[in-house]
């Protein structure tokens, strides 16, 4: 990053700044209005589960639950006995109760001058449709339906026709690979995929369906596809199986009587990366999961439904758009917009004319993206009226200080809080946080637990650390929107997260405690790295690479990148004589790139693959991935005296600088 892209804010600038600015005070005004007051954390303390229950009563209830929490460690139930239905809670009791003409949606293409509005009525007769729809093709409730689409509206009403007739959804992304899709829909069992036939990125049409006709050819247990007219152009069609959306939904019925589920009917799967090659598929279900999002919601982005406008800059296809985009934003009735494309389509300033033009008051984004945004440089920002712009949220990997004294100064104008929400796939919802009006800031800290929240930072041995200490993030006690379970594998959800430290969920972060007991994350501490915010296990990548015919071995590692938070570098080595010349190996190199894209998806794709003859090992066989970090990041290198051979790193090391080619 150069010095005059973050302008005045730089080096030692930034130092004295962040020194002068170690906390950022709430302004009176905000805190005299806020949502949140200052007594909720004491009241949240004194009996969580009572004041979870509490705030469960802003949920509509077809049957109010007879308990709350069940917990038979590391099972939870929550609100039992309880039934509603999630659509319902989503958009029909909002045109009930005399909303239905509040706008549920700005929708903004990523083709300039295409918009679509949608209201509460309108969603509610669209999700009533598809709702029709799928019985026809024969889903009924517990039977999975993957979704596969871009960011159009047509996304949130499958998810929301889904839940309204009990059928859990599997959201696959959609720039994963048709292998990828093809294992998560295996995985889930899902029967029907709802997808398009085509996505925009930066101006030029993609198709998306072929992805989905590959992936098929092995799940013989699809029936049906429902494909959205998106980008126009030829299709392949297979007639009996796939179906167009205008043609099926749109000739439905627009009421359609919702049935009301368990409070933990299962309302979504979310596969997400963990630490071995199989993505897990994390367990959501209803009540809890309504009632953890929609609360955070409304407490973190201060959200007042009649004036704010949201903006959750994610896509669907990760958890933050399902919890920030879809589901909490719905609960509360607000008004959201919803925007297809990259950042840039269209211009640097696409984002900034999106909030002028639709007086955007709550932006909710990523790390990576404000450092790109800081990359392009102030004065597009500064090209539009920010000045709707009243509160700014952070999620998806740590920020570093300086992109939040950018975010603060240029797109806050130095006058709206920032909050750094830490949570994952599995908690459902934001647990560390803080909030406007009530907690200080600090850049680069995401503070405090939520309240109801029980999270706090322990040593090897699961004891509490003391102010100024670092360790490992834990959550001590269930809450309403934590995972429900890895589908299909018990074991592996008691393994995974409830058996590192007795009792307690285990996040996989690190974190410490400052002189004030605020809690800083400091990313993950297993084998998942996180890439402009996305979960990448290294093994996942490693097992594609091997499963290429001329890799002998790889090792994946996670280096960190001034945009990106962090990027992959892979160290191969090859069977036998392959790649014997410079040529070979640059062709191989790219091939393999190539490869990873295929088996994951593009945002899988090693910034850096490295050929090297062996792979640093200690003696007992493990290779030493720190070491090759430090190489990855041009480290000088620590100690290497428990190498099988330590001249392997020397020509690992002398490898990369003889090849900056392969770096893209
Ligand atoms: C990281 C995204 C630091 C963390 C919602 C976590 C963060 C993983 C933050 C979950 C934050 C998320 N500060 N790190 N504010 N938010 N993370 O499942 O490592 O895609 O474990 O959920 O992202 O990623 P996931």
């Amino acid at each position: 990053m150069s010095n005059d892209t973050i302008g005045s804010i730089q080096g030692e600038a930034l130092a004295a700044l962040l020194h002068e600015h170690r906390h950022f005070s709430p302004s009176e005004a905000f805190a005299k209005s806020a949502n949140a007051q200052p007594s909720i954390y004491e009241e949240a303390a004194q009996d969580p589960v009572a004041w979870w229950a509490k705030e469960a009563e802003h949920l509509k209830w077809e049957k109010r639950w007879d308990t709350t929490l069940e917990w038979d460690l590391p099972f939870a139930k929550w609100f039992v006995g309880g039934k509603l239905n999630a659509a319902v809670n989503c958009v029909d009791r909002h045109v009930e109760e005399g909303r239905g003409d509040k706008v549920a949606y700005y929708w903004v293409g990523e083709p300039e001058g295409e918009h679509r509005v949608i209201t509460y009525r309108d969603l509610l007769a669209m999700v009533s449709q598809a709702a029709h729809a799928l019985e026809e093709l024969g889903v009924t409730a517990g039977e999975r339906v993957a979704i596969y689409m871009p960011m159009i509206p047509e996304a949130v009403v499958a998810m929301l026709a889904c839940a309204r007739i009990g059928a859990p959804h599997s959201v696959v992304f959609g720039g994963f690979s048709s292998e990828a899709l093809a294992g998560r829909i295996q995985d889930a069992d899902a029967r029907v995929i709802i997808t398009a036939d085509g996505q925009f990125r930066r101006g030029t049409a993609l198709p998306l369906k072929p992805q989905v006709d590959a992936a098929l050819e092995t799940c013989p247990n699809v029936r049906s596809v429902l494909v959205v007219r998106r980008t126009g152009g030829e299709v392949n069609w297979v007639e009996g199986r796939d179906v167009w959306w205008h043609d099926l939904v749109d000739r439905q019925s627009t009421t359609h009587t919702p049935e009301a589920f368990d409070a933990e009917h299962p309302l979504y799967i979310m596969y997400t990366s963990g630490t071995t090659a199989r993505p897990k598929g994390i367990l959501h279900t209803t009540a809890g999961y309504l009632v953890h999002t929609a609360t955070t919601h409304r407490y973190i982005f201060d959200l007042k439904p009649e004036s704010d406008i949201f903006w959750t800059a994610a896509d669907i296809g990760w958890v933050t758009g399902h919890s920030y985009i879809v589901y909490g934003p719905l609960v509360n009735g607000s008004t959201s917009v919803m925007y297809e494309g990259t950042p840039d389509a269209g211009g640097k300033d696409r984002w900034w004319k999106i909030v002028e033009e639709y007086k955007v008051s709550i932006l909710y984004t990523a790390p990576t993206t404000i450092r790109t945004l800081m990359k392009w440089g102030e004065s597009y920002p500064a090209s539009h009226d920010l000045s709707s712009l009243r509160l700014l949220g952070s999620v998806g990997e740590p920020i570093n200080p300086e992109a939040w004294m950018w975010y603060r100064k240029y797109i806050g104008r130095d006058n709206c809080p920032i909050v750094d929400t830490w949570w994952q796939t599995e908690t459902g919802g934001i647990m560390i946080t803080p909030l406007p009006g009530i907690t200080s800031t600090k850049p680069g800290a995401a503070m405090r637990a939520f309240p109801g929240i029980d999270a706090d930072v322990v040593d090897d041995h699961g004891d509490s650390v003391p102010n100024g200490a670092g360790g490992y993030l834990v959550i001590r006690k269930p809450w309403p929107g934590m995972l429900r379970g890895i589908w299909g594998d018990p074991e592996r959800y008691r393994d995974t997260y409830w058996s590192r430290f007795p009792g307690m969920y285990f996040a996989g972060d690190g974190a410490k405690r400052d002189e004030d007991g605020d809690i800083w994350l400091l990313g993950r501490v297993d084998d998942v790295m996180n890439i402009s915010g996305h979960r990448i296990s290294t093994t996942e990548i490693e097992h594609a690479l091997v499963g290429y015919p001329a890799v002998a071995e790889a090792a994946v590692v996670g280096a960190s990148d001034p945009i990106t938070g962090q990027a992959i570098v892979a160290f191969v080595t090859v069977k036998g004589e392959q790649a014997k010349s410079e040529e070979d190996g640059s062709q191989l190199v790219s091939d393999l790139r190539d490869h990873v894209a295929t088996t994951i998806g593009p945002i899988a794709k090693p910034r850096q693959i490295i050929l090297t003859p062996e792979l640093p090992k200690t003696r007992s066989g493990k290779i030493m991935r720190r070491l090759l970090r430090d190489v990855a990041e041009h480290r000088e290198l620590g100690d290497v005296t428990t190498l099988l051979d330590p001249t392997v790193v020397k020509m690992i090391d002398e490898n990369l600088k003889a090849h900056p080619g392969t770096e893209e």
